[in-house]
């Protein structure tokens, strides 16, 4: 198309309005969202860069019948959003940014070219750095790199309404960064994701990963910390409250001293990985509730109804189920109550259930013969066969347990970058980096202060804040981006912003990003599956990309209704349906 067939007639800071002045000459490949590039001054190597917004339409066709109709004649409005340098053996340099044409203004408009594409898009980018998963969504033929050292270093969310294509995007980008490879050894490569996969779908686009799912998940109650444990165990809103987590802390941090002798107790704390034994400290919470004190001359300690004063409550609370003495006034026999007795019924009741709930098998059973090294090699993959992606199938896990689950899996991951950078002691940088993608985020890091996720989202928002340093990045995922915590996306670097249909979720992910972006989330509501807007600062220049499709999909959520509906009736096996319900297993 000839250049010199459009005029620009008006320009701001970061829009310039285009008169085209023969619209036969329009081909299709411009269009709303297209790329163009306006010289600065005739003849020069420096381009600003604009994406076509909108058009308008002049001159209508006058209403009056005697005049002939005449050509309509086009306005396009485009909004900057760089400039472009051509430099020596045909490099180019590109920055982000409008500002302007200078006066008077330059003809001379042409499309952005497939080459010069190609150029802006990997001018600032290594070989080594290039991550290609997507191309441009106008046209195919160009592959969109992103810096993949900037793209995984760094926090990233998908968001995209449900459909939108965000699980099919993580399969594609995880496929494939675990096939990137710097030579060409047949070993597997270096890479460490590990997906929380809330919906099951996961495991059939990652047929050799490391599958953790109800039926093998290995977590020992002992590892859980005081929010966690509070969670499972403590219900905050009851009065006496307070008094309950402090004897219960109490009565672990012993524990644990009593069950690790060989410890120097001086080094165990209450959070400290260590194992306790569940069963003694209900059996102390019990003894506690039911304590009575000798009153007698010389007495008051703990007094049994053979006569037997305990004076040291630890370990005896631990082992033995005591009959204390009864309370009594009489001089002979005097006895008072315990400072707690009878404060911690419900609490009691509440321990013997969690701690025999069938559902929650998986938190107690092993709990004694598994290593904290045992629990790390299965969290990330170590496993007899080594696996880069870890899929921790969350569908089968009790939703009472959900959060407290992911809050232990996340803080034991992050805690293991922790001690894996103390133990390099500065001498290299991490060298087994991790990937944390956290499927239906907003189910597990709200942005409400309900108690009930209070764990996961400590232990995620940590992550946020402190993850890279330790080589842990998060990767959120989300349908509904206005009800993620504020503080995890705040952190995140990279948006791959798919289709979204809620105006809240669409002004808030316009809310994130810089305000020379702002129009074009317009297409967010418009968006096909698959395709996305990918902003950050692993790409040079914000895009409308379409994702490409992974090798193998994540299994889709759709059943095909219809289809199901037609075939005849089916009928259904009610008693196996029930068992697992019921835990008759
Ligand atoms: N890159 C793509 N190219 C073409 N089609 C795609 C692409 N990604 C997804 N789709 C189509 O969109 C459908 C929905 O994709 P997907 O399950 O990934 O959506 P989602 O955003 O994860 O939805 P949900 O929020 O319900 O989990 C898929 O069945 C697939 O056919
Ligand atoms: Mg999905």
């Amino acid at each position: 198309m000839d250049p010199e067939n459009f005029k620009i007639i008006g320009v701001t800071r970061d829009i310039v309005s285009i008169e085209i002045l023969d619209s036969k000459q329009f081909d299709n490949h411009f269009n709303i969202g297209s790329y163009i590039k306006i010289p600065f001054q005739s003849d020069s190597s420096d381009f600003i860069i604009g994406v076509i917004k909108n058009y308008k339409i002049k001159n209508l066709d006058s209403t009056d019948p005697d005049t002939p109709a005449g050509e309509n004649q086009f306005i396009i409005e485009v909004e900057l959003i760089g400039s472009y340098r051509v430099l020596s053996e045909g490099k180019v340099e590109f920055e982000r940014g409008a500002h302007g044409i200078p006066l008077p203004p330059n003809n001379g408009i042409e499309l952005l070219s497939d080459e010069d594409f190609n150029k802006i898009y990997s001018c600032k980018l290594k070989d080594s750095e290039k991550f290609v998963f997507s191309d441009l969504a106008q046209n195919n033929a160009i592959a969109v790199p992103v810096n993949g050292n900037k793209l995984f270093n760094k926090h990233f969310a998908i968001v995209g309404s449900t459909g939108s294509g965000k699980s099919h995007s993580v399969a594609s980008i995880i496929q494939k960064a675990i096939q990137e490879k710097n030579g060409s050894y047949d070993d597997l490569n270096n890479s460490h994701i590990v997906i929380f996969d809330i919906g099951g779908e996961y495991r059939e686009a990652f047929p050799d990963a490391n599958i953790i799912d109800s039926s093998n998940i290995k977590i020992p109650y002992w590892l859980f910390d005081s929010d966690e444990l509070g969670d499972l165990f403590i219900e905050s809103n009851e009065d006496n409250s307070h008094n309950q987590v402090s004897q219960f802390r109490y009565a672990v941090t012993e524990n644990k001293k009593h069950t690790n002798p060989d410890i120097d107790s001086k080094n165990i704390y209450f959070d400290s990985p260590f194992r306790f034994n569940i069963d003694e400290v209900i059996r102390y919470i019990k003894n506690v509730n039911n304590e009575v004190i000798g009153k007698l001359e010389g007495e008051n300690v703990p007094k049994s109804i053979s006569g037997e004063l305990i004076p040291d409550r630890i370990p005896k609370y631990f082992t033995d189920d005591i009959d204390f003495c009864e309370q009594s006034r009489t001089k002979a026999t005097k006895a008072g109550p315990g400072p707690f007795k009878g404060h911690f019924e419900r609490f009691i009741l509440r321990l013997d259930i969690t701690r025999n709930n069938p559902r929650l098998r998986f938190l107690f059973e092993n709990a004694d013969s598994l290593t904290l090294e045992d629990v790390l090699k299965q969290f990330i993959g170590y496993t007899k066969s080594k696996a880069n992606v870890t899929i921790f199938d969350l569908s089968g896990i009790p939703f009472e347990v959900l959060s407290v689950t992911v809050s232990l899996i996340s803080r034991i991951l992050f805690e293991y970058g922790y001690y894996y950078k103390k133990m390099l002691d500065g001498s290299s940088e991490c060298d087994t980096p991790l990937l944390l993608i956290f499927e239906e985020a907003h189910k597990y890091v709200p942005r409400s202060g309900l108690t009930k996720y209070r764990a996961s989202r400590t232990a995620i928002e940590r992550i946020a804040k402190e993850g890279r340093k330790y080589g842990i990045t998060l990767g959120i995922v989300s349908q509904r981006p206005a009800e993620i915590s504020e503080t995890i996306f705040s952190q995140c670097n990279n948006f791959i912003a798919m289709r979204l249909t809620n105006p809240d979720d669409q002004n808030y992910v316009r809310k994130l990003l810089p305000d020379t972006l702002g129009d074009l989330t317009n297409y967010l509501p418009t968006l096909k599956a698959g395709e996305a807007l990918l902003i950050g600062e692993s790409i040079i220049l914000p895009s409308l990309v379409k994702i490409h499709m992974p090798n193998q999909e994540p299994k889709s959520p759709d059943i095909d209704y219809l289809d199901i509906w037609k075939k005849q009736w089916k009928d259904v096996n009610f008693e196996n349906v029930t068992k697992d319900w019921k835990n008759v297993t």
